[in-house]
C-alpha cells in the first residue's frame, strides 16, 4: 500500500534502522545512563543550545502531556488552538494527566494570533477561574502552516510578561525549520520558548519522541514526572541510537527537505484542476484540498488518505520521508482521469 494518510504510515528510514542495529551490541546500562543517550543529549544541545535538557518518551501524546505537567498545576489552564492535537486527538490525556484545563481558541489556518491569546487572558487572580499558565503552539500546525519567527517571538515575549510558559508541539518540528529556512535555536531557543515536544516517529524513526526543555527551571524534577507517568524507557540506547542517526549528520534536514519538496510537487500538480480546491497554504508536508465526494472512494482504491472534514470533503494529503515522485505522479494522474 502507498499512502498519503500520514507520515506515520511510512516505515523507518534505513539509516535509523542501521543505527539501531549498530546499538544492538553487548550490554549497556539502562534508563538513560548509556553512551548513546549521552551523545543524543549533546546532539540536542548542538541544535537548541547548551542549556537544553532532553528526555526521551515513547510517543507524541506523552511528550505533550509530560511537557505540560512540567508547566502546570491542576488549577491552571493551557491556551491552545481548537484544532490542536492536544485538544482533539489525545483523548483527554492532557487534562487527565495534568488535572489542568485546556482552553481551545479560534485559529486562522491552525495558527493562534497574539490578539486571540490576549483576549483569552481573563480573570487573573480570580479564585473561581482556572488560571492560564501556558500557551501551546503546534509548529508546524495541524493544517501544515508555520508560525513565522516574528510571530513566535511576539507570543513568547508577551507570554513571559504575563507569566505564561510557551510549549511547542513539534511532532514535525524539523519540517518547520526547513520551511522557514532557520535553525532550531533561532526559531525557539532565542525566541524564548520554554519546552518542546520534539517529534521522531513522524520523521523516520520506528518510535520515540523527546521532551526538550529550553528553560532549565522547568526540567527540575522532570525525571520523576516521566517515571511516575510510566514513560521512562529502560533500554534507552535504542531510542537514543535512532535520534543520533536523525540528528547527527543532518538526516533531519534531508528528510524534511524531501517531504516538503514532495508536498510542493503535489500542490503544483493539483493547482488549477477542475473540481479540486486547495484550501490551505502548503508550508510543510501536507496539502489540504476539497475533492468531489464520488472521487474519494475511487482514489482510495489506489492511495489511502484522510477526509479531514466530513462536511466539506476537505482531504489531507500528507507526504513523508519516503514519498516517491511516482506516488505524486500516480495520484495526480488518477485525479486528472476523474476530472474529465
Ligand atoms: C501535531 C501532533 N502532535 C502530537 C501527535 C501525537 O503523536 P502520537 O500519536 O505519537 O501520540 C501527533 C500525531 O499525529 C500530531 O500530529
Amino acid at each position: 500500500m502507498r499512502s498519503f494518510g500520514s507520515d506515520n504510515h511510512a516505515g523507518a528510514h534505513p539509516k535509523i534502522l542501521a543505527s539501531l542495529q549498530q546499538a544492538n551490541v553487548d550490554h549497556a546500562p539502562a534508563y538513560g545512563t548509556d553512551d548513546w543517550s549521552a551523545r543524543a543529549e549533546k546532539a540536542f544541545q548542538t541544535l537548541f543550545g547548551t542549556k537544553a535538557e532532553s528526555f526521551f518518551v515513547f510517543n507524541g501524546t506523552a511528550a505533550n502531556v509530560l511537557a505540560l505537567r512540567a508547566c502546570l498545576k491542576p488549577y491552571e489552564t493551557v491556551l491552545c488552538a481548537e484544532v490542536s492535537h492536544l485538544n482533539v486527538d489525545e483523548c483527554g490525556a492532557p487534562e487527565f494527566f495534568t488535572g489542568a484545563k485546556l482552553q481551545p481558541l479560534p485559529h486562522d489556518q491552525g495558527l493562534l494570533s497574539i490578539e486571540t491569546l490576549k483576549a483569552a487572558l481573563i480573570r487573573r487572580g480570580d479564585q473561581h477561574f482556572s488560571q492560564a499558565r501556558a500557551v501551546s503552539l503546534t509548529q508546524p500546525t495541524e493544517y501544515g502552516t508555520c508560525y513565522s519567527l516574528a510571530q513566535i517571538r511576539e507570543i513568547c515575549v508577551w507570554a513571559k510578561r504575563e507569566g505564561l510558559f510557551v510549549h511547542i508541539d513539534g511532532a514535525r518540528l524539523a519540517n518547520a525549520v526547513v520551511s522557514l529556512k532557520t535553525t532550531f535555536q533561532e526559531m525557539l531557543t532565542e525566541a524564548g520558548a520554554d519546552v518542546v515536544s520534539f517529534g521522531g516517529t513522524k520523521n523516520g524513526l520506528v518510535f520515540g519522541e523527546a521532551v526538550v526543555f529550553l528553560n532549565p527551571k522547568l526540567a527540575e524534577g522532570f525525571k520523576y514526572v516521566r517515571k511516575q507517568s510510566a514513560q521512562l524507557p529502560s533500554k534507552t540506547r535504542f531510542v537514543a541510537a535512532q535520534f543520533l542517526a536523525y540528528l547527527e549528520g543532518d538526516l533531519w534536514r534531508e528528510i524534511a527537505e524531501h517531504a516538503l519538496a514532495q508536498a510542493r510537487e503535489l500542490r503544483e500538480g493539483l493547482t488549477g484542476l477542475d473540481g479540486v480546491e486547495i484550501t490551505r497554504p502548503t508550508e510543510s508536508n501536507a496539502v489540504f484540498a476539497k475533492l468531489p465526494q464520488p472521487w474519494i472512494k475511487r482514489l482510495r482504491e489506489h492511495y489511502f488518505f484522510y477526509v479531514w472534514d466530513e462536511k466539506t470533503f476537505e482531504c489531507r494529503l500528507m507526504t513523508s520521508w519516503d514519498t516517491r515522485p511516482d506516488d505524486i505522479r500516480g495520484l495526480i494522474r488518477h485525479i486528472k482521469e476523474l476530472c474529465v
